[in-house]
């Protein structure tokens, strides 16, 4: 038997991320001291409280379906997170409870997008933004972006790919790959090309919680009526609650396209976990303690791992404002992202992501989402890596 694959499955790139992760751990488990800068999650635990509320739910029998787009409770609790945090009403039929925020994206793709139409997608770019459109029969475009203007798409470089064709700009802010955060000024500028050409944005904010110093988020969503009805916000619990595993996202869009993303959803997963969205409920509405304490070690970690990378030969590196993710430049080495990841895990056990995976080839994606001690050994294997080249 011969099997053949779909086009569509067969379009998609592997997953230079995984495959690296895959390799560490091989190396790990051949007994290997292998440090990871690969994480795409925080290395604390979900706290007590949100658990308590999934243990509770399992012992009172909440294990059934629930509404394909999530519990009512939940909805309206997102809801409220839009207009305590973001200042933007929705009605909670606007409001799609997801599998993950990755789930998320990939709704809305499947849900605006026609076979043919264009997406933008500035790079560098979270991984799975290209597949998705792939998937959505949807062609990427890719708007390439660079450290000297800190990752960031310039409203002029934006108005100039917009063309007929055009049927959403992809935002994440913060990014990862690169930690780069809009300002208000900036997001709105980007905003307003968009209400002007008439093309939806795809607001992803995942990471809206997980910023530093004095940095201010803004969502592209809340300058005015018209950026909201042009906006669609996909968002999750994984990052600022630690909830990588629990598979909980969220969509907020306009009511065509949420029912669209429903009627989607109601065919292919249906309801997110029962119990999972009980424990959303509380990391909504309970207490945040936790993001204060969290951000304080990923800040301390940032400004260790910043000062240590810009002081090493052939490496510069932009500050990150948001998320937990360095992206430094590795073009001064000579040497191309995946080739300089491939020697620095085989010659320094060093696990990291190579930025061609995220449309940025001379570029490599360290999360400091890793203890402190894990920061500085991996560190000291770059130096000392970087020293040999
Ligand atoms: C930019 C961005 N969006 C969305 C996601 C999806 O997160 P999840 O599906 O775990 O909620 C991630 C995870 O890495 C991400 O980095």
């Amino acid at each position: 038997m011969e099997y053949r694959v779909s086009e569509r499955a067969a379009s998609l790139a592997p997953s230079l991320t995984l495959a690296i992760t895959a390799k560490a751990k091989e190396l790990r488990a051949a007994g290997e001291d292998v440090i990871g800068f690969g994480a795409g999650e925080p290395d604390f635990d979900t706290p007590q409280h949100i658990k308590d509320a999934a243990v509770k739910a399992l012992a009172d029998g909440f294990t059934k379906y629930t509404p394909a787009s999530g519990t009512p409770e939940l909805r309206q609790t997102v809801a409220d997170k839009f207009a305590s945090d973001n200042d933007l009403e929705y009605d909670p039929a606007q409001i799609i409870v997801n599998c993950g925020g990755k789930h998320s994206c990939y709704n809305v793709m499947m849900a605006a997008c026609q076979p043919g139409d264009e997406v933008i997608i500035p790079a560098p770019f979270w991984l799975s933004y290209p597949e998705m459109v792939k998937l959505a029969g949807a062609i990427p475009v890719i708007l390439e972006t660079t450290d000297e203007s800190e990752f960031k798409l310039t409203p002029d470089h934006l108005r100039d790919a917009i063309n007929d064709r055009t049927r959403i700009v992809i935002l994440n802010s913060p990014s990862n790959p690169t930690g780069s955060v809009y300002s208000p000024e900036e997001t709105k500028a980007i905003g307003d090309i968009c209400v002007e050409k008439g093309v939806l944005m795809m607001s992803d904010e995942i990471y809206e919680k997980l910023i530093y110093g004095d940095t201010v988020f803004k969502s592209v969503a809340s300058f005015s009526k018209e950026h909201q009805d042009h906006t669609i916000i996909v968002h999750g619990l994984a990052k600022a609650y630690s909830m990588t595993g629990w598979r909980i996202g969220f969509t907020a869009a306009p009511l065509p396209i949420a029912k669209a993303i429903g009627a989607i959803q109601s065919h292919s997963t249906s309801n997110p976990t029962s119990f999972a969205q009980s424990g959303a409920v509380q990391a909504l509405k309970g207490p945040q303690d936790h993001l204060a304490e969290w951000l304080a070690q990923f800040s301390k970690r940032r400004d260790y791992a910043y000062g240590r990378l810009t002081n090493m030969e052939g490496i510069t590196c932009v500050n990150a404002q948001g998320a937990f993710y360095l992206f430094p430049n590795i073009s001064g080495t000579g040497m191309k992202s995946a080739e300089f990841c491939e020697k620095l895990l085989a010659e320094q056990k060093v696990a990291a992501v190579p930025g061609v995976a995220f449309g940025s080839d001379g570029f490599i994606r360290l999360s400091y989402a890793t203890s402190m001690e894990n920061i500085e050994k991996g560190l000291n294997r770059l130096e000392a890596f970087v020293r040999t080249l």
